[in-house]
């Protein structure tokens, strides 16, 4: 099978449903921030803070290429689709399914998270703008998955019954 990727903006849930879905489906489970923070040696702030986030997204895109593209699930970071490239490198080379949840409950769940340096101590507003600059590329994904609402088991089943 096709790897399958998960996207989404931060907090919808993409590293706890991959590692179940991986876990159901039989396949290895990859987090695309972990595997960046193994190689960069240093945690996504401390990226952030000395490297710079134009430089984070380098190590992600790099990363990316990494990844095997057939039987695994990956979890990517909410910003993977800050560049084109990494967007057209997804699509073709697997299955993208984009956790789709809305803006009030992300902002809950992110804005006091200090492991999160897009989304700590972000207004509402801020995020909101960043949220809906990245949806257009979240929307081109082949599966569109709600989980408003949802526990992490039925998620994961909605998106077994759509691959
Ligand atoms: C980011 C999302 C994070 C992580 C980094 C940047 C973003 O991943 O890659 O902090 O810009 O949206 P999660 O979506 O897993 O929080």
């Amino acid at each position: 099978m096709e790897t399958i990727f998960l996207v989404g903006f931060m907090g919808t849930g993409k590293t706890t449903i991959g590692e179940k879905l991986a876990h159901i489906i039989k396949v290895p489970f990859y987090d695309l921030d972990l595997q960046i923070e193994k190689s960069q040696k240093k945690s996504i702030p401390t990226i952030f803070k000395e490297d710079g986030e134009n430089m984070f997204r380098k190590y992600e895109t790099e990363e990316l290429k990494k990844m095997p593209i057939k039987n695994a699930v990956v979890s990517t970071g909410g910003g993977i689709v800050s560049k084109d490239e990494n967007i057209h490198y997804l699509l073709k080379n697997g299955v993208v399914v984009y956790l789709d949840t809305p803006i009030e409950v992300i902002y809950n769940r992110v804005s006091k998270d200090s492991n999160r340096p897009n989304a700590h101590q972000k207004t509402k507003n801020e995020l909101e703008l960043l949220f809906e600059r990245r949806l257009p590329f979240y929307e081109k994904a082949h599966f569109t998955i709600h989980t408003n609402g949802k526990m992490p088991d039925e998620i994961t089943m909605e998106i077994i019954n759509c691959l």
